[in-house]
């Protein structure tokens, strides 16, 4: 379209500079063009030239929209994305319900796999948007909607909610890391274990501390009784690259903050404040940290 709308802008500017010094020469060749054989003709030259480059566009469009969308979806990866006051919570859908992963805001994929993105919200609207993978998609309280793509080439890609949803609305990151296929079998293999048992005192005070307070009513750790779907599942928090929906990095200091002090770093969010003893603080930091 550039190309043929740059040729057909430069050919409308000789044509008009031409028409310009023709106009001093000869008398009068302006006036009545459709009296004037020569200039009738170029009036029809311009009118089926116009008709042609725009039904060329027209046809090209539709083609190309037709074939974005029956790009192969076969082999697609399905996972389910819902939206939430203010996190991404996924779900790797597969038909052996054994084979389903949960994690949260971060969402790793195969290079060159198209991946199917199906959205829900339980609360309010979010848009769930990765710039340079994607187009929009809302994720909208009772109902479905879906959008697909495919990352060419390895990378993380950063993405944010895009339909305002509160007022922490503008920390609500997701990350997409596109990584080699067998890159990422190995990373949805880990997933799929059980979350890894404490290995030393220090890790087994983590996980008591854990599920003594009021952690466990909200996150889930696979193989220990917690089980709360309030906030995303934690059995694998230690191989994630940020907390608190992308808006931290993933280090000790900021996962003692996050949970010491959430409001503090997002107002609003679901999660207390936590008033844990140093010690108990320490040894559960250490726990989750293991959780890869
Ligand atoms: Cu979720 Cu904005």
């Amino acid at each position: 379209m550039f190309a043929v709308a740059t040729a057909v802008w430069v050919i409308v500017l000789i044509a008009l500079a031409w028409s310009t010094r023709r106009s001093r020469a000869r008398q009068n060749p302006l006036i009545e063009p459709f009296g004037n054989p020569g200039m009738q003709r170029w009036v029809v030259i311009g009118t089926i030239a116009t008709v042609v480059i725009l039904t060329v566009f027209l046809v090209s469009d539709i083609a190309t929209g037709h074939s974005l969308g029956s790009l192969p979806r076969k082999n697609a990866i399905r996972i389910e994305v819902k939206g939430h006051q203010w996190w991404w919570e996924v779900n790797y859908i597969d038909p052996t319900p054994g084979r389903m992963v949960t994690t949260a805001n971060e969402i790793h994929i195969p290079v060159g796999v198209p991946v199917q993105i199906v959205g829900s919200s339980p609360d309010v609207i979010h848009s769930f948007w990765i710039p340079n993978l994607h187009g929009k998609k809302d994720l909208i309280p009772g109902h479905t909607t879906s959008t697909w793509f495919r990352a060419d080439s390895a990378g993380v890609y950063r993405g944010n909610c895009a339909e305002f949803c509160g007022v922490q609305h503008a920390k609500m990151i997701a990350l997409v890391i596109a990584e080699p296929r067998a890159k990422f079998e190995a990373w949805y293999n880990a997933q799929l274990d059980s979350a890894k048992a404490p290995s030393d005192s220090v890790t087994t005070r983590g996980q008591q501390v854990f599920l003594k307070n009021a952690c466990s009513v909200c996150h889930t750790i696979s193989g220990t009784r917690a089980g709360g779907r309030i906030g995303p599942v934690l059995s694998h928090i230690g191989s994630r690259m940020t907390l608190a929906s992308g808006w931290l990095p993933n280090t000790r200091g900021n996962l003692g903050g996050w949970i010491v002090d959430p409001q503090g770093i997002k107002p609003g969010t679901k999660m207390p404040p936590n008033n844990i003893d140093p010690a108990d603080l320490q040894a559960l930091i250490t726990y989750l940290e293991s959780l890869k």
